[in-house]
């Protein structure tokens, strides 16, 4: 089914779909920081702080507190259904302890881990290409990644957008759909970014996923 509103498709739900305990609603601080973020206000170095404080404390706990299955189950049904391709190089902003990293180990050609907090960073696997960075300003060349993966992350559109190669693909992911605190629907994801995007999105674990490209130029 293609959405009127987005022109994303939208897949059937995984078989292992289940719907997530309720656990942050719309006046979440982070879920407002995140619309906030990627419709246009400006990041400030005190979100940065912020944030950077509140993760570095969740740091020791984050992969047993937040289980690294709820983050495999969507990441894959992404890559096995979204036509995600696993070579080339994949950028993880807001890689956290390493979730991503380790379902996607011995998956894809080359994975690339960058963090805002050194602490989230710390606990990732030891082989994690690491990189400490805020992705408000990342220190890449411009068009360096083949796939952009988000997991529960801020979107910084421009960012993204500067970094991912043209033909590129975008993969976002919420582990808890819309009660994961740092949540935006698939649609709005694609409005957020510029230009024009199109590709498709499911549920899967207990999460939602999408996989974004840059529309053709008609
Ligand atoms: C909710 S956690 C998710 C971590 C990981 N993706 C996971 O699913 O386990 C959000 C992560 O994004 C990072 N983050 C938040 N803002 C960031 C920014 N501006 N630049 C880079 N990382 C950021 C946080 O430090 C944190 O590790």
């Amino acid at each position: 089914m293609t959405s009127p509103t987005s022109g994303l498709v939208e897949l059937p739900r995984h078989p292992d779909y289940r719907p997530p305990e309720p656990f942050a609603g719309p006046g979440h601080p982070m879920r407002r920081l995140t619309r906030a973020t990627a419709f246009g206000e400006s990041w400030t170095r005190d979100d940065a702080a912020r944030v950077t404080e509140v993760f570095d404390e969740l740091a020791p706990s984050w992969s047993s507190d937040h289980v690294d299955p709820l983050k495999a189950a969507p990441l894959l049904d992404a890559i096995d259904r979204g036509g995600v391709p696993t070579d080339g190089r994949w950028i993880e902003l807001g890689s956290g302890t390493g979730a991503g990293c380790r379902a996607l180990d011995g998956r894809v050609d080359e994975h690339v881990s960058l963090d805002l907090s050194y602490r989230m960073l710390a606990h990732a696997p030891d082989h994690a290409l690491r990189v400490q960075a805020d992705s408000a300003q990342l220190p890449l060349a411009d068009d360096t990644a083949d796939v952009v993966l988000m997991i529960n992350m801020i979107l910084f559109p421009l960012e993204v957008d500067r970094i991912l190669r043209p033909d590129g693909f975008v993969v976002w992911i919420n582990t808890l759909g819309d009660q994961t605190p740092i949540h935006l629907p698939p649609a709005d994801v694609a409005a957020a970014l510029p230009g024009e995007w199109t590709g498709c999105t499911a549920e899967a674990g207990t999460g939602c996923w999408a996989v974004l490209r840059r529309a053709a130029a008609s």
